[in-house]
């Protein structure tokens, strides 16, 4: 069976829509833990009512080894880790062994509204600032850089006029709750290859 591992920040929202897709028999997998790091993440909640192990692996407790610590739990047991609104960054040998077996959801059209300090909510005020008329949400490959790893797919999102940082934040999450099982289901079946930096989805 596919395992995957999830890691969280807040809501969990992106958490609940893979939820969703596996108990739907959308997604053959299972997952093997949720991983917070920060204790008050609502998501944690939404992780244990559903039966799923939870862990809280904080900066504050494990400073610079929160990611040696999250790659002990996860070593040998998941196939997939999912960054699903996970605002810390992974660093060291996590990247190396999970070379290419970590995907992140980003609110935003990569390589715009990205990279350090760009998470949550100050994306969509970015992008309202700017007066950009579409943004969306990508799906990309982790890597030592900060959103900077292959795009695996991205969902466009019209921006109207009238729209503040916080609605334009509710309708790119529905997007995000589509694109991040998809690609979820199209890694679990082998059907994402990366080329030359690039990535190709099998249809
Ligand atoms: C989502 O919009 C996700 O794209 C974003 O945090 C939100 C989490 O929502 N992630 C980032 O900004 C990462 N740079 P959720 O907890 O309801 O899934």
């Amino acid at each position: 069976m596919f395992k995957i591992a999830v890691l969280i920040s807040g809501g969990g929202s992106n958490l609940l829509s893979i939820i969703n897709q596996i108990e739907e028999g959308n997604i053959n997998a299972k997952i093997h833990c949720v991983i917070s790091d920060r204790e008050s993440a609502k998501g944690l909640l939404k992780a244990k009512e559903k039966g799923i192990d939870t862990f809280v692996i904080s900066k504050k407790k494990y400073g610079t080894k929160t990611s040696e610590k999250i790659l002990e739990l996860l070593r040998e047991k998941v196939d997939l880790i999912v960054l699903a609104g996970y605002l810390s960054i992974l660093d060291g040998e996590i990247l190396k062994e999970f070379k290419n077996k970590i995907i992140n959801i980003h609110p935003s059209l990569i390589p715009s509204f990205s990279g350090n300090g760009m998470y949550g909510i100050k994306v969509h005020e970015a992008a309202i600032k700017k007066g950009v008329k579409f943004s969306g949400c990508t799906v990309h490959f982790v890597n030592e850089e900060v959103d900077g790893g292959a795009i695996i797919n991205q969902a466009l999102v019209p921006v109207y006029f009238e729209d503040t940082a916080k609605t334009l934040q509710e309708r790119i999450l529905i997007e995000e709750h589509k694109i991040l099982p998809e690609v979820i289901k199209a890694f679990s079946l082998n059907k994402i290859k990366l080329e030359n930096g690039k990535v190709k989805i099998l249809l």
